[in-house]
């Protein structure tokens, strides 16, 4: 498992990290299994967010927390908020509001990561910078990242806000690669040159903010897994079958592995329900793939190398 050291050492995070969105309806003993495997294959950060499973999903957690109080230190734990039915609202009230939810639901005093959910258009920066300030200051949260932001946004916040912020969570899959795709046809007259994020990814790296990938199976926004697809993505499967064969993994860890391997340290964000998806997912955490390989990839997914 591949680790990344950040804010200068005092925080250690596995770069895949278990997303915690589809747990609400497993058994408890599922629960269990399921993170335990993730911990002792070395995923030490879980992701959550107020609104998964209505709050299920971070319930369903606190009572393993509460069960075996013994993991709370050994884990690195994120939540998000600032998403409410129809709108959202990075508002102070309702920051420190969703956070003591999260936290009673979780059965812990604080959250070592808090996201904020997506882009709030009506935010006023300095109150928004004023609630993690007092969340900071209160020891209920450590650090601070956001999630489907662009550079402009990021900036805005960070003006305003003391603390750096260290992530941004964001929509990435072999089959979903806006963050790359406008990079790699600069100034071309053609639909894959529309620069869908503002040159997201560039921009992070420049800032040292880690980009987290979430949904790294998934087509299009929760439109189902591309492995196993081969009537919509059939260069792509077998592509990820013979790279599979030649490392001895799985097409699920050379999926990972395509995420992994970009430099800039991305963090893959699993949602993945199954132990065995998710140990396959971890030999990805850091498989080699080859400049050419992962070019390949890229253009057996449908785009182009001009
Ligand atoms: N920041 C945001 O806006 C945002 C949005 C969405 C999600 N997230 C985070 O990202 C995490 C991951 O999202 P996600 O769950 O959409 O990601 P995902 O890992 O791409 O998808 C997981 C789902 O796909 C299924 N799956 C994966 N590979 C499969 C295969 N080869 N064959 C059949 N089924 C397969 C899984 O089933 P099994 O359970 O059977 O493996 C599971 O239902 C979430 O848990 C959440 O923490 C963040």
């Amino acid at each position: 498992m591949k680790y990344l050291e950040l804010d200068g050492g005092k925080l250690r995070v596995s770069n895949i990290v278990m997303g915690c969105m589809r747990i609400k309806d497993l058994e408890q003993t599922q629960l269990d299994t399921l993170v335990h495997t993730a911990l002792e294959a070395g995923v030490n950060h879980f992701d959550h967010a107020d609104i998964y499973g209505g709050g299920a999903c971070e319930e369903r957690f606190g009572e393993l927390l509460r069960r075996e109080p013994g993991l709370r230190d050994k884990i690195v734990l994120q939540s998000k908020c600032g998403i409410r039915p129809g709108y959202y609202d990075f508002s102070k009230e309702h920051i420190l509001e969703a956070v003591e939810g999260s936290l009673r639901r979780l059965c812990t005093d604080h959250l070592d990561i808090l996201l904020l959910h997506r882009p709030d258009t009506l935010m006023e920066p300095e109150e928004t910078a004023e609630a993690l300030q007092s969340l900071l200051d209160s020891g209920k949260v450590r650090w601070f990242g956001v999630s489907n932001h662009n550079p402009a946004q990021i900036q805005l916040l960070q003006r305003s806000f003391g603390q750096k912020l260290l992530f941004n969570q964001m929509q990435m899959s072999l089959a979903h690669t806006p963050m790359i795709d406008a990079g790699m046809t600069v100034n071309m007259r053609i639909d894959q040159a529309i620069d869908r994020t503002e040159c997201t990814l560039e921009y992070c790296r420049l800032e040292g903010i880690t980009v987290q990938a979430w949904s790294p199976f998934q087509k299009g926004t929760f439109g189902g897994p591309f492995l196993g697809d081969r009537e919509n993505y059939p260069e792509l499967n077998e592509m990820c079958r013979q790279l599979a064969e030649k490392y001895g993994v799985t097409p699920t860890s050379i999926a990972v592995a395509w995420l992994t391997r970009h430099p800039a340290n991305i963090q893959v964000v699993l949602g993945t329900t199954n132990p065995a998806r998710l140990l396959e997912s971890c030999a990805g955490s850091a498989l080699p793939l080859t400049r050419a390989e992962w070019y390949g990839l890229y253009k057996a997914a449908g785009n182009r190398i001009p």
